[in-house]
């Protein structure tokens, strides 16, 4: 068993905090490890919550069209989110729920040894990127640390939402691409 698995096996058992009582499934992460690129969300929705898989919902197809974009895919990166069980009514998942989990995302960073995070959305921004973080503004901007580099860009579901923010994402995926170029990343060898 890998380091990867083993860590997917306890979380599989986690009850560290409430959501632990109301999930079906524990949505840990899903694609290849290691990884040069992980793209990191908020938290499962109700598809994520019945399947245990991340992102297969509405925002999910979304998703794997823009990876598409830049010759991305579950197959070749790696997606997870800041807690893997759901938030009743898809709510955000408070501090102490995201506290209670952010260990299982470091310890898989750890493990897959990333150059890119990509946060998806605020909350993952808030809590890999700075706690300020706004997104209208800082979404496409780069940060390095620790010997890894850091972008956020709009939540699939923000998009859905409201189509007119696409054209600014597809720009911020292109720049996500001449980075993951530059750093050398294998999915672009
Ligand atoms: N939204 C998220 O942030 N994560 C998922 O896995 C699904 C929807």
């Amino acid at each position: 068993m890998t380091e990867l698995d083993a860590l997917r096996q306890r979380c599989l058992q986690c009850t560290a905090c409430p959501l632990a009582r109301t999930r079906n499934k524990v949505v840990f992460g899903v694609g290849s490890a290691p990884s040069d690129i992980v793209f990191v969300g908020e938290g499962p929705g109700q598809q994520e919550d019945l399947t245990g898989e991340p992102f297969v919902g509405a925002a999910g197809q979304l998703l794997d069209e823009m990876l598409s974009i830049i010759d991305l895919g579950r197959h070749n990166c790696y997606i997870c989110n800041i807690v893997k069980c759901r938030p009743p009514q898809n709510r955000d998942p408070m501090p102490e729920e995201q506290d209670a989990c952010i260990g299982f995302l470091q310890e898989q960073l750890r493990l897959l040894q990333p150059k890119i995070v990509v946060c998806l959305g605020r909350i993952a921004a808030m809590r890999l990127i700075t706690p300020d973080f706004r997104i209208t503004r800082e979404h496409g901007q780069w940060t390095r640390r620790d010997g890894v580099s850091y972008m956020a860009i709009y939540h699939p579901s923000a998009l859905l939402r409201d189509v007119s923010k696409r054209p600014e994402t597809f720009s911020d995926l292109l720049s996500l691409r001449e980075q993951a170029k530059a750093l050398g990343c294998r999915q672009y060898e």
